[in-house]
């Protein structure tokens, strides 16, 4: 008879527990974990089972096991199990328990991290996206409808893993409960609750699985319960001791486990490919073990967010590529790399015999000749669906999670110099009358774009695409769309006049295989055409045979942005910009003979053709020479950072200095302005340094590293800030939000003690900043 929970839930079917004499345990001891009652260190390598063919499973397994891990961990991907409300899959590359099992029969134990959120660099931080269409929803949080789903989730998760703790005879050791939830609020209730779903579908009376918290050591208090284990997160570089001194203060007896040691970083489109040094990442390791420290390197194998399964990052809006290489030991394709040998050098230290010898590659590499991909159709082709509204509904709100939405209606009669305002998710471009007028590009903060002449009745068309919904932070309740009024404000004889765009026509394509293949195989009708988008943005289509299959990578350096399919798999999105120009095609995934390639391209390439080479790219930029500074990039992260000077400006015209309390050496000087004497948008006129002696510095080869906005109606770029022209100013969008930011680049360190400053030449300094933070690196 299975053992019933105390809410009378069976958790564990019975033919999965047995109960014998030598009963396997694991638990959290007298400063060190207890396996089976003995002191364990727990080696974990961290890999992804969606982001891994699972053809290729084993193989990563095996080569975790060979670099000298004990464990794998794993997150649950809630989103890719229910991709529609109340309909579960674990089946094929989704089934978790085979994993596990496949672990098991390797000799890793596993540690799971059920979320139900896990942030990951994955789409929505692993929630699925139809939590959204209840808009008012409170996500991570005890909202009752939210709890329900979290709590069929698990349980479905439970039916599935549970049977595999080591209790019951399986490999897995801890269970996590949430994830950092310390960077998105103080909740214990909820984070409690969390823990109550899982004990109640994970454990029963004679069987408790190890549960545990993981977190920051700045924020682990603030969520930290009582009855569960306690681990930190950080990463290569970081000072080890003092990563756990707060913990050895309130917890002297209990073990030390840093549960995700950052091997290397993840991308994002638009900024450079990141490394971190090898050296740093094995030595961290090596002084983690010769304390008896607990770990799990994250990522061991970071495999590749395939289809649309990436997220974002945020503040801001930063998308990350498809790739999840993440410098780590075991490259996207399987590979060891020298991160890889030298670590198992350090834990081949720390094992008990001899480690296991390296697999040979799961797949051999092979190249594709260039090939065009001559069939195409254009994107309306893969419209499924249309509707009418007097406002312009979300993706959510038209019951899509993924994929682009053409937006039309008609413009009034504006002459010249109308501005557009959308607050649109994520890529959108503007067309009118069919003709292209240029993007709106939430990657880079935009949110409007001039328009030219307009007669009434032209028809505007917004070819809206939708990146990851961001993974991190309150900001993961991303609706995709268009989210709010579409308006165009015009100066029309002095006075400006705003026009909100109403009675709107959207139609909706599904990012996905089958609507890919129904585009390219359906006749086209004219009901369709009247979408008025140019037909180069499209899917296109090409076969090509192979004699042997193999890993390739697939360039797509000649293409605009967009989704590949290869024989009907998500191989994951492509974008210009870089740094990621190629996609990882695994061999499993072709065949011995014909093949297809299906690419949808939502700007149009500049040649239609692709080949397999033999290398990655995933560090080759490729930004288009903008007026703006606002590739995200060149954009400092400054929320850890500690400004050199902080304070108010007095309101009015004329040249102001602040002095910085001590001088500060750097190349780069940021001015972060959050807010104006006027509530105007933010100008500078004119901005100088002074050296440590009081005397401006040369702005000779100054340059404007980065700036969060720039009204370029007006030319108001932020170089206008050093141009010698009091009369001309760095201004931002009226609609763009606050705080603003100006980098500048003074080409070589300097050392600076003070900023001058000059507002607006105008009466009342229009825009003068109030209050300001300058920060020097
Ligand atoms: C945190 C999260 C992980 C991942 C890493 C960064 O530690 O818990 O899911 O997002 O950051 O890669």
């Amino acid at each position: 008879m299975s053992s019933l929970t105390a809410s009378g839930f069976a958790a564990v079917p019975s033919a999965a527990a047995p109960q014998t004499t030598s009963q396997k345990t694991f638990a959290t001891g007298d400063k060190t974990f207890l396996l089976n009652g003995k002191s364990f260190v727990v080696k974990a390598a961290e890999i992804h089972y969606p982001r891994i063919p699972r053809q290729y499973w084993e193989h990563r397994i095996k080569m975790c096991k060979a670099l000298g891990m004990n464990t794998i961990c794993i997150y649950i991907f809630w989103n890719i199990h229910e991709q529609r409300e109340g309909v579960f899959d674990f089946s094929g590359q989704n089934d978790v328990a085979e994993f596990c099992r496949l672990a098991k029969k390797n000799g890793m134990y596993v540690i799971v991290r059920p979320g139900p959120y896990v942030c990951a660099e994955w789409e929505m931080g692993g929630l699925p996206w139809w939590l959204l269409k209840k808009k008012d929803i409170r996500l991570r949080e005890q909202d009752p409808y939210f709890m329900s789903c979290v709590d069929r989730f698990e349980k479905k998760v439970a039916e599935q893993l549970a049977p595999l703790t080591i209790q019951r005879g399986g490999p897995i050791i801890m269970v996590q409960v949430e994830n950092e939830y310390g960077s998105y609020g103080e909740d214990k209730a909820y984070v409690s609750d969390i823990r109550d779903t899982l004990r109640k579908y994970w454990d029963t009376s004679d069987a408790k699985t190890t549960l545990f918290q993981c977190d920051w050591n700045s924020n682990f208090e603030k969520n930290g319960l009582d009855d569960l284990t306690w681990t930190m997160n950080f990463g290569t570089g970081a000072n080890i001791d003092d990563q756990f001194r707060r913990l050895r203060e309130l917890r002297p007896n209990a073990p030390l486990m840093c549960s995700e040691f950052w091997s290397g970083w993840f991308d994002k489109w638009g900024a450079r490919h990141e490394t971190r040094p090898a050296k740093d990442m094995v030595d961290g390791i090596d002084e983690m073990l010769s304390k008896g420290i607990s770990f799990s390197l994250y990522m061991t194998h970071g495999g590749t967010s395939f289809g649309h399964w990436a997220g974002a990052n945020s503040p801001g809006f930063a998308p990350d590529v498809t790739s999840y290489d993440y410098d780590a030991p075991i490259n996207e394709y399987g590979a060891p790399t020298e991160k890889y040998w030298l670590l198992r050098k350090t834990l081949q230290k720390y094992a008990d015999g001899k480690l296991p010898a390296v697999p040979g590659k799961a797949a051999g590499i092979i190249c594709i000749p260039k090939m065009t991909l001559k069939n195409v159709a254009p994107i309306y082709m893969g419209v499924d669906s249309t509707a009418e509204s007097r406002d312009v509904q979300t993706f959510e709100e038209m019951n899509m999670g993924y994929g682009s939405m053409i937006y039309n209606t008609e413009l009034p009669e504006i002459s010249e110099g109308s501005m557009l305002h959308i607050d649109g998710h994520d890529f959108v471009q503007v067309f009118v009358g069919g003709k292209y007028v240029g993007k709106i590009d939430r990657v880079k903060n935009e949110r409007s774009l001039p328009l030219p002449a307009t007669k009434k009745g032209n028809v505007l068309t917004l070819l809206v695409e939708g990146m990851g919904r961001i993974n991190f932070g309150r900001a993961i309740k991303d609706f995709k769309g268009l989210v709010g009024d579409v308006t165009l404000t015009a100066d029309v004889d002095g006075d400006e006049l705003t026009w909100n765009l109403k009675d709107w026509r959207m139609r909706r394509i599904a990012d996905d295989y089958q609507t890919a293949r129904r585009a390219m195989t359906t006749p086209r009708n004219d009901v369709a055409l009247a979408s008025n988008t140019p037909s180069a943005i499209g899917y296109y289509k090409a076969t090509f045979k192979l004699k042997k299959t193999g890993d390739t990578f697939l360039n797509m350096e000649t293409w605009g942005k967009g989704q590949v399919y290869v024989n009907g798999h998500a191989l994951g999105r492509f974008w210009s910009i870089g740094p990621q120009q190629t996609l990882y095609c695994p061999g499993c995934w072709l065949k011995k003979g014909e093949n297809e390639i299906v690419v949808l391209d939502v700007v149009g390439p500049k040649l239609p053709v692709v080949w397999g080479q033999n290398k990655p790219e995933l560090d080759k930029l490729q930004l288009e020479k903008s007026a703006k500074h606002n590739n995200i990039g060149d954009k400092p992260d400054l929320n850890s950072a500690t400004p050199i000077a902080k304070g108010e400006t007095k309101p009015g015209n004329g040249w102001q200095t602040i002095g910085f309390s001590n001088a500060a050496t750097g190349r780069y000087v940021a001015i972060e302005c959050p807010s104006t004497h006027d509530g105007k948008p933010v100008a500078i006129a004119e901005l100088y340094l002074q050296s440590a002696d009081g005397k401006r510095l040369s702005r000779d080869g100054w340059d404007v590293k980065y700036a969060d906005s720039e009204n370029l109606q007006g030319n108001h770029t932020g170089d206008k800030a050093f141009d010698l022209q009091e009369s001309t100013y760095w201004q931002t969008e009226r609609e763009a939000a606050s705080p603003h930011l100006l980098v500048i680049d003074m080409g070589t360190e300097q050392t600076v003690k003070a900023l001058e400053y000059l507002p607006r030449m105008e009466q009342g300094a229009p825009g003068s900043v109030k209050e300001y933070k300058v920060y020097v690196y």
